[in-house]
């Protein structure tokens, strides 16, 4: 939801043709995350000018004007700040004037991009109004530019970026990433996190000193100047916010990082993303920012400041080493992201098992976990709380974790569990699943269930993500980037990652050890039958073309693999935009049978399992309404002679695993119906991969 990028240079020369292309190309990467609006702001033939170039749709738009611009492009620049942006809308629709970067005034003094929502926009507003500013955008983030306007107009002659930064941070409240760069501070940028990830990609000239950085704390003043007091509740209100600066500490310290061993800055690039899939191919070397950081670029150092310490308050950020490849967010020989995630499963889910899974011997080592699996098994609940396709992923597992550690489990979708405020214990364990880690309703009720005192786990892709680090242990997919909007990889490695997580719960239960070898067994079968099913492409996209034009689509599961009809449902509302309901078949008789007639398309999961013989009934009930279902069933099914039915055959595992098999026909079969339409299959409209607003 929203992407950020920007790019700093110290001592390294580039011209306006590089840095343009630089931030274009961050863009593009961040695309996936929004893509209504796209923008950005670099230097102007002057110190103290900006260009700001934004336009309505994909980055390609932005391009396309940015190369009608009669910018200079051969001028060099040995430091300069520049700062992208990619659009989600939330406050205000896309338009030229709402998307981002933001700026303080005409003369562009304070320019600013954001990710994530400031809920007290409306105050700040209303009280920088009474201040003679006029707003000229619908946003939430205008407002952070004219703050940081207001400050330095106050605070002039005793003000460094970081100052203002901290005083204009300490009045938001919400979720935000930003970048902020100012003509009064030319060839420095703040870049500030609460809420929405923020990384920086670091590429020096010659090897750095250390390979982290300090953090410098600076404690809170707060004194609400007595001209500013107001008898106008709002605005009292905004004034309470908008406390004056703290006492200015000047911090020009160079981090010694970024310090030759005579003692000199080293001239650097700097590369600040929301995501590092787009920071690759300029730089391994990233630190990620932690929420309430306060970054500050000059002069070829980046120092890290925080308001308040806190107990869990650390002294070093990291330089950490990304293990991402380039090829990794490349889209190769495949047409879309989703279709080449799609075919990365038979590799994804081996990476989420590598070093974990052991079959021969019968264990599950899960590192992230094993100081609180015994916690774990003692724990009240387990509730497992998601949003969309993660969420489908814990309703695809529920049973086995059932079965296997004979705890009660619920499955809640986040945003449901915040409206009920549902009772949370101590000794209960509470289990984020998520692709990005950033999921704003999944964050939020992380937050609910840390302050209650529960045990949580995260079980998530995005390394460095607000839940991974937020969560007190968890387990690391390793699935790879995901960049198609829809989910597929990362549905399936969630699934086996939770396996194994059942799996280690259920280690010292000796009436569970048949069962468990049984499914880790299954388990190393997964991948050789992923290849097998995506074999099936071709026919797919055949049987694919029945559904054209139509209005609407069936897809009936039972069991475990309700879980998959839903998940398969998604993915084919998501990106081919034709309504399907997944139904639960033992619902069927229930109502849903009345729209049953020889016209609606039917798509129904029976592969066999202990529940299979009242599979079954659905199946019968459709056929007697002179229904012709497609039917995902196991091989050679003698059950569904060839002549009556379509089938889509798929190899069989154990019952606990056959989801993980049966949700890639209906992967392929949303891929190939909005491929069919014409459809933008990596950004469907109105979506974006990472929900970061509640
Ligand atoms: C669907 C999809 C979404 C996400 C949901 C949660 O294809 O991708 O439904 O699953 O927004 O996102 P994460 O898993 O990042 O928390």
């Amino acid at each position: 939801m929203c992407g950020i990028f920007g790019y700093i240079n110290y001592l390294v020369e580039k011209d306006r043709k590089y840095i343009l292309d630089t931030l274009l190309n961050g863009l593009s990467r961040l695309e996936y995350r929004g893509y209504d609006s796209a923008g950005l702001a670099i230097d102007g033939d002057q110190k103290n000018e900006v260009y700001a170039v934004k336009e309505v749709g994909k980055v390609a738009a932005l391009r396309k004007l940015v190369e009608e611009q009669n910018f200079d492009l051969s001028k060099v620049f040995e430091c300069h700040a520049g700062i992208a942006h990619t659009r989600w809308a939330t406050h205000g629709p896309p338009s030229r004037i709402n998307c981002h970067p933001h700026r303080s005034d005409p003369n562009w003094e304070f320019a600013v991009v954001h990710n994530g929502i400031i809920t007290n926009y409306k105050e700040i507003k209303t009280l920088l109004e009474s201040k003679g500013f006029k707003f000229e955008t619908e946003t939430d983030t205008e407002a952070i530019a004219k703050l940081a306007k207001y400050f330095y107009d106050r605070r002039k002659s005793d003000m460094t970026f970081p100052d203002l930064a901290k005083a204009v941070i300490k009045e938001l409240q919400g979720a935000f990433g930003l970048l902020l760069k100012s003509v009064h501070f030319p060839d420095e940028i703040i870049a500030a996190r609460k809420g929405s990830p923020l990384v920086i990609g670091v590429r020096t000239e010659k090897k750095m000193k250390a390979d982290f950085v300090d953090v410098e704390y600076t404690d809170e003043t707060t004194a609400l100047p007595a001209e500013e007091a107001t008898q106008n509740v709002a605005l009292k209100k905004a004034n309470t916010l908008l406390a004056p600066p703290d006492k200015s500490l000047l911090h020009r310290s160079q981090s010694r990082a970024f310090l030759s061993d005579d003692g000199l800055p080293i001239p650097t690039e700097f590369f600040l993303s929301s995501d590092p899939s787009s920071i690759v191919e300029h730089t391994k070397k990233v630190l990620y920012l932690e929420d309430d950081d306060i970054a500050h670029i000059h002069d070829g150092s980046l120092n890290i400041h925080r308001l308040k310490r806190d107990d869990k308050s650390k002294d070093v950020r990291n330089i950490e080493t990304l293990e991402i490849e380039l090829q990794e967010i490349m889209k190769g020989k495949f047409d879309h992201f989703m279709q080449k995630e799609i075919f990365e499963q038979p590799e994804s889910v081996v990476n989420a098992m590598r070093g974990r899974l052991d079959a021969a011997n019968k264990t599950v080592t899960l590192g992230g976990l094993r100081q609180f699996i015994s916690t774990i098994r003692r724990c009240r609940r387990l509730i497992f709380i998601a949003c969309g396709t993660s969420y489908h992923s814990c309703m695809a597992v529920r049973g086995i974790f059932e079965e296997l550690t004979e705890i009660p489990i619920s499955v809640e979708l986040a945003s449901d569990f915040l409206d009920r405020k549902a009772p949370v214990f101590r000794d209960d364990t509470c289990v984020f699943v998520s692709q990005s880690g950033e999921t704003a309703d999944s964050l939020q009720a992380l937050r609910y269930c840390l302050e209650r005192g529960a045990l949580t786990v995260g079980i998530v892709n995005v390394v460095g993500s607000s839940i991974s680090l937020m969560t007190h242990c968890g387990v690391h997919i390793n699935a790879g980037p995901e960049i198609g909007v829809a989910s597929t990889k990362a549905y399936t490695s969630q699934f086996v990652c939770m396996v194994m997580f059942a799996l280690s719960l259920s280690e010292d239960r000796a009436s569970k050890q048949k069962r468990r070898e049984e499914i880790m067994e299954g388990l190393t079968k997964i991948s050789d039958q992923f290849r097998e099913v995506l074999k099936l492409d071709q026919p797919i996209k055949k049987l694919c073309e029945r559904f054209k034009n139509q209005k609407s689509l069936l897809l009936l599961g039972r069991g475990a693999q309700h879980a998959t009809a839903l998940e398969g449902a998604l993915k084919i509302k998501e990106i081919s935009y034709l309504h399907c309901e997944a139904v639960m078949s033992g619902e069927l008789k229930h109502g849903v049978l009345a729209l049953v007639d020889e016209n609606l398309p039917i798509v129904m999961i029976l592969t066999r399992d202990a529940i299979f013989d009242k599979s079954l009934n659905a199946y019968q009930q459709v056929i007697a309404r002179s229904g012709r279902p497609i039917i995902i069933c196991h091989k050679d099914d003698p059950e569904f002679p060839a002549d009556k039915t379509d089938k889509i055959e798929v190899p069989a595992n154990v019952d606990c695993l056959q989801g993980l098999i049966n949700v890639i026909p209906l992967q392929l079969m949303a891929y190939w119906m909005a491929v069919g339409e014409g459809l933008n299959v990596d950004m469907p409209r109105n979506l974006a991969k990472s929900v970061t607003v509640e």
